[in-house]
Parts: C-alpha cells; structure tokens; sequence
C-alpha cells in the first residue's frame, strides 16, 4: 500500500489573512517550499534546486510588492515596519541566492526551516495584522 509522503510544510486555515489574492499568494509560497523541499531531499542537481529556487524568490518578490501596494493605497499605519521586515527577509534570501549559485552554500533543512518559519511566523504575527484593516476598506 503506498502512502503520501508527509508534506514539509502544511497550509493551515488559521493563517488566512482574509484578502483573497493574498491568501493565495500565501497558499503557492507554502506550495513552492515544499517542491523546493522535495528537490532537496530526493537529491536533485543544482540546477534544478536553483531553477526553483529561483521561482520562489521572484515569486516572494512578487508577492511583497502587491502586499506593499496594498498597504501604500489605503495608508496602512504600520507599513514602513511591514516592508521593512519584507526588506530584511529579502536581503536574507538574495544573500543565499547567490551563495547557491556560486556554489559556496547548499540547500539545507537548516535553510528549509529558517524559511518556512519566517513565512509562518511572518503571516501570523505580521501579514494577519493587515488583515482587519485591509478588510474595514473593502479590500476582500
Ligand atoms: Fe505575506
Ligand atoms: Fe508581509
């Protein structure tokens, strides 16, 4: 009987911010960590490993910008602190990025985990603070 692999990262409900584009971007980040996972752990060359890697910066990328034009549109209180955490986070993976890439760091479940708590603890402790605000402006 073949069983599921037990995913790296679990989406779970309790992190919906409640802005449905965003919440999505959420969901493929969770999606994209878990193919990054996978490629890691079954041992994929580094061309694939830094093909998705790849995605998951410009798609984090991506995904900070349409949080921050959302932020900047409706004049959220806390956005300077929000993308400033984005910044940080950014810099962290640019760093690596290119590490990677000139073969002087590899993949490893140390990075795995330091990425998907930021994002878990970015959505809960960061993002879902936008969430009520965002919503109180029609922002669905
Ligand atoms: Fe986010
Ligand atoms: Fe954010």
């Amino acid at each position: 009987m073949a069983t599921a692999a037990a995913q790296f990262m679990v989406w779970q409900d309790s992190w919906l911010v409640g802005v449905k584009v965003l919440d999505s971007q959420h969901k493929q980040l969770v999606t994209l960590l878990n193919e990054l996972h996978d490629a890691m752990k079954s041992g994929r060359g580094s061309s694939i490993v830094g093909g998705i890697l790849n995605s998951l910066v410009s798609y984090t990328h991506a995904h900070f910008a349409a949080e921050e034009q959302l932020m900047q549109m409706y004049a959220y209180p806390d956005f300077k602190a929000h993308k400033r955490e984005h910044q940080k986070l950014t810099g962290q993976v640019l760093d690596f990025q290119e590490k990677f890439s000139n073969g002087t760091a590899t993949l490893s479940i140390d990075v795995m985990q330091f990425l998907s708590s930021w994002l878990q603890n970015h959505i809960l402790g960061t993002d879902k603070k936008y969430g009520p605000f965002l919503q109180s402006k029609g922002v669905k």
